[in-house]
């Protein structure tokens, strides 16, 4: 292939830009006789278990809450690539930090997630408007190009610091206020989902919205509830071939009523905020945001787009959140070295403060190591996608036709023993060692490339900030009737059961 390149550059040289056409062709052809060359596999020789069997790992062996399982169980039977279908949907798995990487680096200029999910049916169905997780094209490029100026760059992002800190604060008032008399907060999780709809919002309309106060809102627990619905709703309104949803339409209408809620909540929020700005304005006074909601208003979008944008960011900042500080709290109260060396770190960057800032973390290795650690272990989103639309593409040997769906599964890789020593275990340190490097692609829990998280440096802000301060205030200790918690799918990957920790006064 590079002989015949080099061959057609000369021929180019040679006969100036009338060869051009000509030469495109050749190329193309020569392409397309390299690929044939090389990818003789095709889907067909793909192993993969049959529609039968996976249609009885899904649903008979409670396999939806077990997908992030299932990957380990692939990888096992399969090798790092299997296929499997299942009515509509047939995906491709891949399980390999290489071929991982060589599906993201073919991902094409406006990558595709997944093109079959009933996120987009719903917004069909009720006119919505498409919002930066579901949007594709030159839509989706707009909004990512917009928002990335807010939320990617390190100063624009460091000056939410001051607004996160008051969300945290309040989150350690509240820690405080439903511990028992020994100490234990009951279910760590549903604390961290108000504090991440509290933060998200903080962020979003810079103003609070008074999820941890001491009387929750009764709208904010529908909000939180409306999102645990959708999502345990999502696998199978998605798995379920569409003649179905009439014959069993309880599934379908529960996750349409949960998206109605929350686009409800979005709209009521950004509604209230627009109208007490026009207020200003009439009364001649200067309006100036810093709100993520007011940059999308100012953009000249319509606005069925800004509250599908807000209704996304909102959702997304909520599970995310709560799943890893819960997680992350849990591996520290089970090893008590790690958070006192953890304490000992973040004291001594403050040297005498009290409350950590966006500056202080750049000095704060083990926290960030602590963090990755936790992601990679319980990795919130356990299987991403892509579909690569604009051409087929190769990866390990295989020709995928354009429009496959891909499946990359990120937790097999996470757990891996061939590729982290020991996985199953908590080893913060295995980030810090310099003698010890892991393919770059072996967790990546926000993604790569273009498409990847565009709130992960608020996320990992908030993280940080919260994680940091609670390690001041409290030594974190097991729940005493020592309880494992495992993961369990529920599209994202959470705590099976309920996790409770001792949270002692400092
Ligand atoms: C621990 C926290 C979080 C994790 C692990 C996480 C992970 C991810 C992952 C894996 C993706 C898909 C990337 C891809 O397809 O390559 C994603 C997308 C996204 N995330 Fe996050 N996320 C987190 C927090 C947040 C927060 C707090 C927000 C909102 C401020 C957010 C907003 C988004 C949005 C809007 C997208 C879609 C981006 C696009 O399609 O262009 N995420 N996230």
């Amino acid at each position: 292939m590079i002989i015949v390149r080099r061959m057609l550059q000369q021929v180019l040289r040679v006969s100036g830009r009338s060869a051009i056409p000509l030469i495109k062709w050749m190329e193309r052809w020569a392409e397309g006789a390299s690929a044939k060359q090389h990818a003789a596999k095709t889907l067909q020789d793909m192993p993969g278990p049959s529609v039968a069997s996976f249609a009885w790992d899904l649903f008979a062996k409670r396999g939806l809450s077990r997908l992030h399982h299932l990957q380990l169980e692939g990888l096992q039977r399969y090798g790092p690539m299997w296929k499997a279908s299942f009515g509509p949907i047939l995906t491709v798995h891949v399980a390999d930090p290489v071929l991982i990487e060589q599906v993201l680096r073919q991902e094409g200029q406006h990558p595709m997630r997944s093109d079959l999910s009933s996120w987009k049916d719903y917004r069909k169905l009720r006119g919505h408007h498409y919002g930066l997780l579901t949007s594709e094209g030159e839509e989706w490029q707009s909004v990512r190009s917009l928002l990335g100026k807010h939320m990617l760059r390190p100063k624009a992002v460091e000056a939410y610091d001051e607004t996160l800190n008051g969300v945290v604060s309040d989150l350690i008032a509240k820690l405080r206020l439903s511990r028992s008399s020994e100490g234990l907060v009951a279910d760590i999780s549903s604390e961290f989902y108000r504090f991440g709809l509290e933060g998200i919002s903080s962020v979003l309309f810079e103003s609070r919205i008074g999820c941890l106060d001491e009387v929750i809102p009764e709208e904010t627990e529908r909000f939180i509830q409306s999102i645990n619905t959708m999502f345990v709703t999502t696998l199978l309104t998605m798995f379920m071939p569409k003649w179905l949803h009439r014959l069993f339409p309880k599934p379908w209408n529960t996750f349409c009523q949960s998206w109605d809620y929350m686009f409800d909540f979005a709209k009521g929020h950004i509604d209230q905020r627009m109208t007490a700005e026009a207020e200003k304005v009439a009364r001649g006074e200067e309006v100036e945001g810093r709100y993520l909601t007011y940059f999308l208003s100012r953009a000249g979008m319509p606005m069925k787009t800004v509250y599908s944008n807000v209704t996304e960011l909102l959702l997304a900042g909520v599970d995310t959140i709560s799943s890893t500080m819960s997680w992350s709290l849990y591996e520290l109260s089970r090893h008590p070295e790690m958070q006192a060396m953890l304490r000992d770190e973040v004291l001594s960057v403050l040297q005498g403060r009290s409350i950590p800032e966006a500056a202080d973390v750049a000095r704060m290795p083990l926290l960030k190591a602590t963090v990755k650690e936790v992601l990679r272990l319980y990795p919130v989103i356990p299987a991403n996608a892509r579909v690569t639309t604009e051409r087929d593409i190769e990866v390990g040997g295989y020709l995928i036709p354009k429009n496959t769906l891909i499946t990359l599964c990120h937790f097999a890789t996470s757990r891996d023993p061939a590729v982290f020593p020991n996985p199953d275990e908590f080893q913060p340190h295995r980030w810090l060692k310099k003698d010890q490097t892991f393919h770059p692609y072996a967790s990546i829990p926000f993604g790569v490339g273009k498409r990847s998280c565009i709130g992960r440096r608020i996320a990992e802000l908030e993280l940080y900030l919260a994680l940091s301060r609670i390690l001041l205030e409290f030594d974190v200790k097991p729940d005493p009737e020592g309880i494992s918690v495992k993961p369990k799918t529920r599209t994202l990957l959470v705590p099976e059961s309920v996790i409770s920790l001792q949270f002692i006064e400092r």
